[in-house]
């Protein structure tokens, strides 16, 4: 893909499609108004009016995201214009520039368009110039993301594809300009890179599979990786990887991927960790079939960290940070670990099994215990840990649970920019209780109830004096159905807002 910044004027941009925004102001009580600025505003007088004309007649609303096609038949030197909505103009972020971007291209992708063009990004909106070229970039990218590559049929029906898009400006030459354009690069490829990996199968997407992966990442951009084998874990005392793993063929990886971008600070720095179940059939502990081919998704918390960990090398923040995956497949079997097994995590801690299902916590365990021993402050894990957060929470904010309110509010913050939404969750000792157990030192899970908190509290055990963050994105890694802005499938959640929260720390 060939994206640059032009200072082009609209009478002679020749593409396919001209993609321009429009957003609505309300006045009064009931009244909406259109309003068209900048090349928008110019295209509509180009074409007569035409478009203020259809938003007079309730054809096009300017609803975010919504589209309308207009063929200039030869006012402007493009075949095309689409008009997409922006929402209404008191409540435009980037977030709205992201969407309105990916949606159009999205669009035009499907319907033959190779070379486009794209004028979203205004000063004059409440949305920083460069803030709104980045998200504009990364919606394009993002909203073009497919994976097909397991099917043999042409991928859009019409054997093209989107392979230019120009971004209009009239200011082109700004180095900041530019830079927020590679910015918004990074950060889509990051996100589709993570797509990736939780779209793979997961007969092809193995814990060797992810950790090939994620080496030949780690060599391509520069960051250091090792790989632990099963032996190396059993030298750390690693019980809990160990455990889940002990039921499946796939031997299971620990990933450590380093990125130091402070060599003459003391600061060990960030560490990120990502659950790194490959496939979750629950073990022993089975999962009803229903939607079970669902949980190849269940490594989604590593995509991101490893996603997270390309951006991180792309842009190049002054700040260390370490990205640790314990990965394994979870599987039912002669040799797997069973319910009433008491396994021991690498800090000493010992666990009582209970549910073997509730695998996540486990290997997560020995990974924050690990990033512990390296002296990691702040650690921050991503998992698709518990059903119920999707019940609290479903598909639209991944719930945040934090010991320490400064974090939190820079993760919350990270992740306004990144267009992701994180919600704040008790860890209140009083959730303590239900993880008591008679013989070891923690049970396993504390019931139905506050599910995804009792997790979280388990993990608290492993995470020492370190400031910690947990995010549950088992609700936000995946979407069943189509969206105008997004292949089904992987969202590629918390990979932005990692990778903002990092170069916000840099700062
Ligand atoms: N991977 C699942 C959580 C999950 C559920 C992810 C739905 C995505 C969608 C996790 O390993 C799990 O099975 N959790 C159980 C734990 C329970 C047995 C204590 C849960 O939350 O139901
Ligand atoms: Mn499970
Ligand atoms: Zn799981």
């Amino acid at each position: 893909m060939d994206i640059r910044i032009r200072e082009q004027t609209v009478e002679d941009t020749q593409c396919d499609a001209l993609v321009i925004g429009a957003s609505y102001k309300k006045v009064g009580q009931q009244a909406r108004e259109l309003v068209l600025v900048g090349t928008a505003k110019e295209v509509d007088s180009l074409l007569g009016g035409l478009i203020r004309s259809i938003y007079d007649d309730g054809e096009f609303k300017a609803n975010l995201g919504e589209l309308m096609t207009l063929h200039p038949m030869g006012k402007l030197a493009a075949k095309r214009v689409v008009v997409v909505g922006l929402g209404a103009q008191e409540k435009m972020n980037t977030q709205s520039v992201r969407r309105a971007s990916a949606t159009a291209a999205r669009n035009l992708q499907q319907t033959g368009a190779q070379q486009i063009a794209m004028a979203l990004h205004f000063e004059e909106r409440n949305v920083d110039l460069d803030e709104s070229v980045r998200a504009e970039v990364e919606g394009a990218l993002l909203g073009l993301y497919t994976f097909k590559k397991y099917k043999q049929s042409d991928t859009y029906g019409n054997g093209r594809g989107i392979t230019r898009i120009n971004l209009l400006a009239t200011n082109a030459n700004e180095d900041r300009l530019d830079q927020a354009k590679n910015h918004g690069i990074a950060l889509a490829e990051a996100t589709n890179f993570a797509r990736d990996l939780v779209n793979e199968p997961p007969n092809v997407l193995t814990p060797s599979e992810l950790a090939n992966r994620a080496s030949a990442m780690a060599s391509q951009f520069g960051l250091e990786c090792e790989i632990l084998d099963r032996s190396a874990m059993q030298d750390l005392g690693m019980g809990g990887l160990l455990g889940v793993a002990q039921g499946s063929a796939e031997p299971p990886k620990f990933i450590v991927l380093r990125y130091r971008g402070a060599t003459q600070s003391g600061e060990k720095g960030i560490a990120l960790v990502g659950k790194g179940i490959t496939f979750d059939t629950g073990g022993i502990s089975l999962k009803p079939a229903e939607r079970m081919h669902e949980m190849k998704g269940d490594m989604a918390g590593a995509a991101a960290v490893i996603g997270a960990m390309y951006a991180i090398a792309v842009l190049k923040p002054a700040i260390n940070v370490t990205a640790l995956v314990p990965t394994t497949e979870n599987m039912p079997g002669g040799t797997a670990y069973r319910p009433g097994d008491i396994l021991r995590i690498m800090n000493g801690k010992t666990i009582e099994i209970v549910n073997t299902d509730a695998e996540g916590r486990l290997v997560l365990a020995d990974a924050l215990s690990y990033a512990v021993k390296e002296g990691l402050s702040p650690i921050i894990d991503v998992a698709t840990l518990t059903g119920g957060i999707v019940v609290a929470l479903g598909s639209v904010m991944s719930g945040m649970f934090c010991n320490d309110e400064t974090l939190g509010n820079e993760i919350v913050a990270a992740g306004q920019v990144a267009g992701e939404k994180f919600w704040p969750m008790p860890l209140d000792d009083e959730y303590e209780e239900s993880i008591q157990s008679d013989i070891a030192d923690i049970k396993q899970t504390g019931g139905r109830y506050a599910s995804a908190a009792t997790a979280a509290k388990i993990l608290e055990h492993f995470v020492g004096d370190a400031q910690w963050a947990h995010l549950d994105i088992a609700g936000t890694d995946f979407i069943d159905a189509k969206k105008p802005y997004q292949e089904h499938g992987a969202t590629g959640v918390a990979v932005r807002t990692l990778a903002e929260f990092v170069l916000m720390k840099a700062e």
